[in-house]
């Protein structure tokens, strides 16, 4: 088996894994605490999510860097990192909403390898290699083809600074009108999953992390899709536009 095939392989299992650690802590009280702001949350589960991922990759890939939202960046010496958000859609989790995934990547100097979006709510894998099919649970997926804005269903998400949000609010405010809608769902990996499988015809967020982007977007170039970089706005940090390049074309100059 070649060396992307057991990465994904490897992904694919620990996502599974960490899924059910999670759907086991949603139903009891967890202790929470805020992180960069009141509305940022991080409860224990967050934690021991990332503690397994980090433990699983430390038994079967010693030599791996790893940078994860709740444990920082850890250097390695054998060319592949992987980027993982234990919990994404932390909030939907804490309010008993089953929109939350596990999204684990691995990247090498030429960019993301694999890339892994496990949904336990639904039991939805969605995964990709660099150069092969995106697939969901297996079978091939491919995103929309829709190139005119005024029928396309937008998904979107929020950071969790008020000014950011401020900036994000006034993008939103322009882009209403034109679109078909716009979906808030508050998990940005399965937005991006959810994109890769023409659930949603494009996708943006403006100031989203590495382990946001990584596996989600991935499946989204496999899926047939561009994933372009934006401009921040506000104090923002760069954003992102995904879907069909026409759609793409004509979304990205609303979007700064
Ligand atoms: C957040 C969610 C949310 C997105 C935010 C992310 P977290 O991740 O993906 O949908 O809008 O930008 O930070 O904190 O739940 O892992
Ligand atoms: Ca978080
Ligand atoms: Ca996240
Ligand atoms: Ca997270």
């Amino acid at each position: 088996m070649s060396n992307v095939a057991e990465l994904l392989l490897l992904a694919e299992s620990i996502a599974r894994e960490t899924g059910a650690l999670l759907r086991d802590a949603s139903s009891r009280e967890l202790r929470i605490s805020a992180k960069s702001t009141p509305t940022d949350l991080v409860s224990e589960a967050d934690h021991a999510a990332e503690h397994l991922i980090r433990e699983r990759l430390a038994a079967a890939r010693p030599e791996d860097g790893v940078l994860g939202e709740e444990g920082g960046d850890v250097e390695g010496s054998s060319g592949i990192r992987w980027v993982v958000d234990p919990l994404d859609g932390t909030i939907n989790f804490l309010f008993g909403i089953p929109q939350w995934c596990v999204s684990i990547a691995a990247e090498d100097a030429s960019g993301t390898l694999v890339g892994v979006v496990y949904d336990p709510s639904r039991d939805e894998l969605f995964s990709a290699a660099r150069g092969g099919p995106a697939t969901l649970d297996g079978r091939e997926i491919t995103g929309s083809t829709k190139a005119d804005m005024a029928t396309a269903l937008v998904g979107t998400g929020f950071g969790y600074d008020a000014e950011v949000r401020r900036a994000q609010a006034a993008v939103v405010a322009r882009l209403l009108p034109d679109v078909r809608d716009i979906r808030r769902f508050g998990a940005a990996a399965i937005d991006l999953a959810w994109t890769a499988c023409g659930r949603l015809d494009a996708y943006y967020e403006h100031g989203l992390n590495p382990w946001d982007l990584a596996a989600g977007g991935l499946i989204c170039e496999c899926a047939g899709l561009e994933v372009r970089p934006l401009e921040p706005v506000g104090p923002s940090a760069p954003g992102v536009v995904v879907g069909p390049s026409t759609l793409v074309d004509a979304l990205a100059p609303r979007l700064a």
